[in-house]
């Protein structure tokens, strides 16, 4: 059954794996009888009603939210905030005139982010959730939501809902732009298409990764990874599962952030992950690589064909620049997994983490 781990060891490499049949299966979800992209016509209403999108979620979603906010501004053209839950109930900006709220969870039960839901109802303002369980209690208390089509998600640390928060969102964006009769310049469906073929091709390259993890982080006790524009956010989540389930401190940061702060840790041997997918940042990024070798980092470096060169670790699959981190992140979550396999951990069940957090 869908809840079963069948012949995989572990939940989390099962949940890895998942993932292009997660694609395939959003695609044909949110598709008409005609093959185009559909969303219900009372969300895309919403959504173009309003002035200013304002993302709340947690952990991997609050991550999953932060490239949601390219394909609402860039397809949608709608000005889009992304803001962790627990600290907007406390902490509210100054709301625009008609905001609108997406939920972003995976579970749907996430306390923090049910707080900012009952505040912003008592306002009156509109809400979408964006969740892997149909009938959770933000699905229930929000005026609509978008279900992920993720199959379940056991593991802790979440892999395959990250890159179908990604996917809808991506959907639900340019349904909206399309609406609005504004033209993104994709053929998105084809581009989810490419992404598909290039997570598997990925997952086929596992123990080329799991020889990475070797190289890089075997005896290390802690790891950097660095990005700029849509990698910095690839960085933040990759660092995120490394602290989860390997226990090893793990920090990602902007690229050009390096010189004002983190550049002070770097020693003999730390390893820092530096991504490049996208092509306006290539340069500088591999700039920042440079200064963190220069100071004796083991730099890894994760890129995308078109933008590689010589000495990269792990070339991904080309794939169009707004998208690249639903490949990405995979070669990270396998970085996850075998530095906690190889350290010994409790890959599905982390010390001290609950899969779904209700209390604030
Ligand atoms: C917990 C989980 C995380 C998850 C976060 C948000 O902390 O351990 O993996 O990202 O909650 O969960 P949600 O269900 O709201 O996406």
């Amino acid at each position: 059954s869908e809840t079963e781990k069948g012949t995989y060891d572990h939940y989390m490499l099962k949940e890895i794996n998942d993932q292009p049949a997660a694609m395939r299966k959003i695609i044909q979800e949110y598709q008409d009888e005609a093959g185009n992209l559909k969303i219900d016509s009372s969300i895309i209403e919403q959504l173009n009603n309003s002035d200013r999108i304002y993302i709340i979620a947690a952990g991997t979603s609050y991550h999953a939210g932060l490239i949601g906010k390219e394909f609402f501004e860039k397809w949608a053209g709608v000005p889009t905030e992304v803001h962790v839950a627990s600290e907007f109930v406390y902490n509210t900006p100054l709301l625009s005139e008609k905001p609108l709220f997406i939920f972003i969870s995976q579970s749907g039960e996430t306390a923090d982010s049910r707080a900012v839901l009952v505040d912003i109802k008592k306002r009156g303002h509109k809400s979408l959730t964006v969740t892997n369980v149909p009938g959770s209690t933000l699905s229930r208390e929000a005026d609509e939501t978008l279900i992920l089509h993720a199959g379940p998600e056991i593991a802790v640390a979440s892999t395959k809902a990250y890159t179908a928060q990604i996917a809808v969102l991506s959907i639900l964006a340019q349904v909206a732009a399309r609406e609005l009769g504004r033209d993104t310049g994709i053929e998105l469906m084809k581009e989810l298409a490419k992404v598909t073929t290039a997570i598997t091709a990925i997952i086929e390259d596992a123990p080329k990764i799991e020889a990475i993890v070797k190289d890089y982080l075997e005896t290390s006790r802690n790891a950097f990874f660095i990005g700029r524009t849509l990698d910095y956010y690839v960085g933040l989540e990759g660092a995120l599962k490394l602290k989860e389930i390997s226990y090893i401190q793990a920090e990602g940061f902007a690229g050009g952030e390096l010189k004002h702060g983190t550049i002070a840790l770097i020693e003999e041997g730390t390893p820092v992950f530096a991504l490049t997918t996208q092509e306006k940042v290539n340069l500088n990024i591999r700039g920042n690589a440079q200064e963190v070798a220069a100071r004796g980092a083991n730099v890894c470096t994760v890129s995308m064909e078109g933008l590689d060169q010589e000495g990269d670790a792990y070339v991904i699959p080309r794939v169009h620049s707004s998208l690249t981190a639903l490949v990405s992140v995979v070669v990270y979550q396998f970085v996850s997994y075998y530095a906690a396999l190889h350290r010994g951990n409790d890959v599905d069940k982390p010390r001290n983490l609950a899969k779904s957090v209700t209390v604030e």
